[in-house]
């Protein structure tokens, strides 16, 4: 009796460290393949980034000679979808066209209006 204790406890622990171990690399995979916050929308992440950063100008009625508004949905998709919303926050600073005028989006902000874009600029 004693000795199959003995010989049972390492192989306890064993299947206790490969079970843990399998459990955390399963999580891990789940994470990769899943966004953290669901898909990219106008309501959730890209309306706040266009209303700190745009409206100062693409307001409506605009100002400082910028040529629509970008203050809805409906706006922002149209230069989503004619592709002059991404060409122009992707330019360098200084560059003509180049949004913000002032200066370049984080990269970070711009990556998440882009895919946002390439995931067909869903509204909500
Ligand atoms: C300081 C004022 C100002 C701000 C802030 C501003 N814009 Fe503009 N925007 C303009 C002006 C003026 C034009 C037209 C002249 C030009 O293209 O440079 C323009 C043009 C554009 C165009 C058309 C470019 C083209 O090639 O036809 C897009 C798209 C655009 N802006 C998007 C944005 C976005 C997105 C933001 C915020 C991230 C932004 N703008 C912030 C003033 C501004």
């Amino acid at each position: 009796m004693k000795r199959n204790v003995k010989f049972l406890l390492p192989l306890l622990a064993l299947t206790l460290i490969a079970c843990t171990s399998d459990g955390e690399s399963d999580l891990e995979e789940m994470e990769e393949m899943e966004e953290p916050n669901g898909p990219v929308t106008y309501n959730a992440n890209i309306r706040a980034i266009i209303n700190s950063n745009c409206l100062n100008c693409h307001s409506d009625p605009t100002r400082n000679g910028a040529p629509f508004s970008l203050t809805d949905f409906q706006q922002v998709s149209v230069r989503a979808d004619n592709g002059s919303l991404s060409r122009a926050i992707n330019k360098q600073t200084g560059d003509a066209g180049a949004m913000p005028p002032s200066g370049r989006l984080p990269q970070t902000t711009i990556d998440l209006i882009d895919q946002w874009i390439d995931e067909g600029f869903l509204e909500q």
